[in-house]
């Protein structure tokens, strides 16, 4: 439960503290933690059915619509640039069970809404509580995480994501017919009760935290729940023995209090920042979001437009699953890299597609591999890997600054993409698309470390290594 802690510092030994029932505790609090993915996925998906009848209902122009769609996520830069310091400051159980709290006040302010202003109010606290949500959920993860299950643990943020989009299609598909779209925000609510009731009764404090605040007693109860009393104690030894290194490592470099900015802290940064940017400018939403539009161009018949976006839904979960169960098994590097790789290929054949004027067939084909080469590998390991490659006493912060970067950049693609379409043309635009992958192919080749049966200090040791920083110790071997 706290990261790396069922091995000795500097072995790499098998992983024998946890019990089979202390893992499947571990993994149902895990899956009660990732409804908060859900509740991320949900809500970007549940907009695109319910907005076909508000724009009737409310007569919304198509600014107006954009606008619908868009200050979620300009709510949501904030949530996730505010998520670390209130997870450092009031915990991870009990944010969690506030960003459930403000997710049901958002889902109640757009169920009863009166008009478009209204609405847009609704649309800003969802985002509030989406992109708080995104932040905390992967730290929270990691640290209730033993070492050998945390990546598989961690993807299962992507997996509610995913699955948070399809039913959000799903709902959309129920009640469309007489159009009722407050029932469709109105399901919102079950997932933000879950995590109420989750936070309230059912969550343990992230252990990891507790150290840090000198609740050392409260944490070897929590830790002996899955891992019997004596590991419990070795384990809290073993990360009061870290964290006192870490303030001591702090002090000797003058750069205490620094945080985000120590140097030392520079190369995951810069990791984590990239992969964000990465994420959302390799394309993934201008096909999640416009995947309808998109098809009606190649010209097939997108009247059944629901119809496509649930089938690219399903793709994109049955790909995450996929990744679950690698990302422990080859590790996180060669999942990035083929997944870079193969979407630069598929997003350059499908702006191929569109200028050399190709068969419709063959323009859908690209685009599901393109779908499957993201979901299988850069959409769920980006949350696993910011959850893992900053050293624990940043690792909230780190995880809200790269998260507020994702979201900016799911903003500026999202908005910036008809616009470019329009004027440098649709293959034009999965061009850039294919060269953002590429590029990112390279910069990932070099900096990003292995995270995977690792612990922190070892990734620490790694990322200064790739940057050419002073290590004193031989980057460490991954285990076998
Ligand atoms: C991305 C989202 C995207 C989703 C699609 C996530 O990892 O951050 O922006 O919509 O994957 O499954």
């Amino acid at each position: 439960m706290v990261q790396g802690f069922s091995r000795e510092p500097g072995t790499h030994g098998p992983l024998t503290a946890v019990p089979p029932a202390g893992l499947r505790k571990i993994q149902w609090w895990a899956a009660a933690i990732a409804v908060g993915g859900f509740l991320f996925g949900f809500d970007t998906g549940v907009v695109s059915g319910a907005l076909l009848y508000v724009r009737d209902d409310f007569h919304l122009n198509s600014f107006e619509q954009g606008s619908v769609v868009s200050v979620l996520l300009i709510g949501s830069v904030i949530g996730a640039l505010g998520a670390g310091r209130l997870a450092d400051r009031w915990g991870r159980r009990r944010l969690l069970g506030v960003v459930g709290a403000v997710f049901l006040v958002g889902t109640a302010i757009a169920v009863f809404s009166t008009g478009y202003a209204v609405l847009l109010v609704a649309r800003i606290v969802l985002g509030l509580a989406v992109g708080t949500a995104s932040a905390l959920v992967p730290v929270y993860l990691s640290e209730i995480s033993p070492t050998s299950i945390r990546g598989r643990l961690l993807t299962l943020n992507q997996l509610m994501i995913t699955i948070g989009i399809l039913v959000a299609y799903l709902v959309n598909m129920a009640f469309s017919s007489g159009g009722r779209w407050r029932e469709m925000f109105a399901c919102g609510a079950v997932p933000a009760l879950v995590l109420v009731a989750a936070a309230l009764w059912f969550l343990p404090e992230s252990p990891q935290w507790q150290i840090a605040r000198g609740q050392i007693e409260q944490a070897r109860a929590a830790i002996a729940k899955v891992t019997g009393p004596d590991t419990a104690d070795q384990v809290v030894e073993l990360a009061r023995q870290r964290i006192a290194e870490d303030k001591a490592k702090q002090a000797a470099a003058g750069d205490g209090g620094q945080g985000l900015r120590a140097p030392d802290v520079r190369p995951a940064l810069v990791v984590g920042l990239t992969l964000a940017a990465v994420q959302q400018f390799g394309g993934i939403n201008t096909i999640i979001y416009y995947a309808p539009t998109i098809i009606e161009q190649t010209g097939l018949n997108a009247s059944n437009s629901i119809f496509y976006s649930v089938a690219i839904g399903v793709i994109n979960l049955l790909m995450t699953l996929v990744a679950i169960r690698l990302v422990d098994r080859v590790g996180r590097r060669p999942l990035v890299l083929i997944s870079l790789g193969a979407m630069a290929v598929s997003v350059f054949l499908l702006g191929l597609a569109f200028v050399a004027h190709l068969a419709s067939g063959l323009t859908l084909l690209f685009m599901v591999v393109y779908i499957a080469a993201f979901a299988g590998g850069l959409g769920p390991v980006f949350w696993t890997l910011i959850g893992e490659i900053f050293p624990p006493a940043v690792r909230a912060a780190g995880s809200s600054a790269s998260t507020a970067v994702n979201w900016v950049s799911n903003f500026v693609v999202s908005l910036a993409f008809l616009p470019l379409a329009n004027s440098l043309g649709q293959g034009q635009t999965f061009w850039i698309f294919a060269a953002i992958c590429a590029g990112a192919f390279v910069f990932v080749r070099r900096y990003l470390p292995e995270t995977r049966g690792r612990d922190s200090e070892q990734i620490q040791d790694d990322l200064a290594h790739r940057f050419g920083h002073d290590t004193e110790a031989p980057v460490p071997a991954e285990r076998p």
